[in-house]
């Protein structure tokens, strides 16, 4: 009999990548999944410690299973990922029931630990060695990358794929829980992932994103060669039928001239960074121990303007960090109406025991002036965006189609052959028009006839082709793809 598996992620890309490969191992052992709790056998989350927020809603969800739990206790309920490592036992001592704890470094082990869960064994807590318990090596050891080579049939979408390129983070922002979660920066040997990239590309996979907390910091030696992520990326290049290549996130010190020139020379590159400043106010910035000044950063975005023809910068912003004042802010709003991000992401400053900033400084901003600056910059971020979009009015824009669009898989259109769909131009924005099932996958033209703040909207051009090219059969959605996003809850 198959066994049913519930699985919610929250959280960044890795997390996602990472319940990609937790539901491709299970259902090799004959887990389908399902979007209800109460049909299935094991529930899995997958979870993120950047902010308080995220782990509130997890601990939440665990109070709601409390009753199915005891009215079914063969039910098996697990908690993975970046609170679990974090949290650690707490877990079973706020929610008693939960059988599994399971870091990001030994997700590997889940259909094991299942197995001996449902036969009986005790509840399991397996994680990674904290970043002081330990030599360097071990430590490293103890955080285990988990990127078997992939089942095409348990992909997302057959044409686009995360890559992970490192793990870990060893810059040590004073606000930031990942680098005890995550572990020691490890980047991936370069052969490693030029077979993982040649096989997706193999299976038909057009776009891959290069995953890192800190991408452009990657570097590895191979048989004597030394492997920046701009080597990467050139090699990745030559891959026939990979049509995009991204990578996220960017640290803004490691920006170098040679990334910016892959990015401007490689037709296939995004012209696309996601380069984090976090505040505009260099007193911050020093208390954040970001490792860069504000005019660092004004260098750093004079060199990408200068360098890459039509590109698109997009930043993360804290507010409300420990000390932050009025004068501070404003800094910070000067940056973003100077620079014209394509988008910002704000984030109210959530105090994460352990790190060094809550044992330093004292979260002394407010809520409701956390709450009002992040609303103001966000106000004043839109503006920016919406304005920016304009000159797409009237333009062609070519568009690798990604899916149906939010809005056609809420009115349920999802299997119909006519549907609004949704895909990104070469410099991420996102397009939505209406076209046919099978187009997805393809880099269609696209006219822009409207735009807002975050979304182009535009009719495309359908070229009429001879039926002996053009196959009438209809392109329905594979019967076994996983919909691991069915379930995923932003930050
Ligand atoms: N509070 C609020 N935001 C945070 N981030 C990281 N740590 C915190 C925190 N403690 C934000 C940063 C980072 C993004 C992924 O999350 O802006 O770039
Ligand atoms: Fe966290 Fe800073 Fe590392 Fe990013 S670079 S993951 S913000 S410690």
């Amino acid at each position: 009999m198959t066994k049913k598996l519930y699985i919610e992620t929250v959280g960044c890309q890795m997390n996602v990548l990472d319940s990609e490969l937790v539901v491709a191992s299970l259902r090799k052992e004959g887990y389908e999944l399902t979007d209800n709790t109460r049909d299935a056998d094991t529930i899995l989350f997958n979870t993120c410690s950047v902010r308080q927020h995220a782990e509130d809603k997890i601990y939440s969800a665990l109070g709601r299973l409390k009753n199915a739990k005891q009215s079914n206790p063969k039910k098996i309920i697990g908690v993975l990922g970046c609170m679990a490592q974090k949290d650690q036992r707490l877990i079973f001592e706020r929610a008693p029931y939960v059988d599994l704890i399971v870091g990001p470094g030994q997700l590997h082990q889940v259909p094991q630990l299942i197995k001996e869960i449902s036969a009986g064994g005790e509840p399991r807590l397996e994680v990674s060695l904290g970043r002081k318990d330990g030599s360097r090596s071990d430590i490293e050891e103890s955080h285990e990358s988990f990127d078997p080579l992939r089942d095409p049939e348990m992909r997302p979408t057959p044409y686009q794929a995360y890559v992970r390129i490192m793990i870990g983070c060893d810059k040590f922002c004073t606000y930031c829980i990942v680098p005890s979660v995550r572990g020691p920066e490890q980047s991936r040997p370069p052969s490693q992932i030029l077979t993982e990239a040649r096989q997706l590309a193999g299976e038909g996979c057009k776009e891959i994103v290069l995953l890192g907390q800190t991408v452009n910091s990657y570097q590895h030696t191979e048989n004597g060669r030394r492997w920046r992520l701009s080597d990467l990326i050139y090699a990745l290049h030559e891959l026939a039928g990979i049509e995009r290549i991204k990578f996220v996130t960017n640290y803004p010190k490691d920006m170098t001239d040679d990334l910016l020139a892959a990015v401007a020379e490689l037709p296939k590159c995004s012209k696309y960074l996601h380069v984090p400043v976090q505040s505009g106010s260099n007193r911050m910035l020093e208390r954040m121990k970001r490792g860069y000044t504000v005019e660092d950063y004004r260098e750093m975005m004079d060199r990408i303007r200068d360098r890459v023809p039509d590109f698109a910068v997009t930043s993360d912003f804290i507010v409300g960090f420990c000390g932050e004042t009025e004068g501070d802010f404003q800094l910070t709003c000067e940056l973003v109406r100077e620079q014209r991000f394509k988008n910002s992401f704000i984030f109210k400053y959530s105090e994460r025991p352990g790190t060094r900033g809550a044992d330093l400084f004292p979260d002394d901003v407010p809520e409701e002036v956390k709450k009002r600056r992040n609303n103001e910059l966000l106000a004043i971020q839109n503006a920016i965006s919406e304005a920016d979009n304009q000159p797409f009015l009237g333009r062609e824009v070519d568009v690798l189609v990604e899916g149906p669009s939010k809005a056609s898989v809420k009115q349920q259109e999802a299997d119909a052959q006519q549907v609004q769909l949704t895909g990104r131009t070469m410099c991420d924005r996102i397009v939505v028009f209406d076209g046919n099932r099978r187009q997805i996958g393809q880099t269609l033209p696209v006219t822009i006839y409207d735009a807002n703040a975050h979304t182009l909207f535009g009719t495309v051009v359908t070229q009429h082709v001879g039926p002996e090219l053009f196959s009438l059969e209809p392109i329905s959605k594979p019967p076994n793809r996983v919909n691991i996003l069915k379930n995923f809850i932003p930050k």
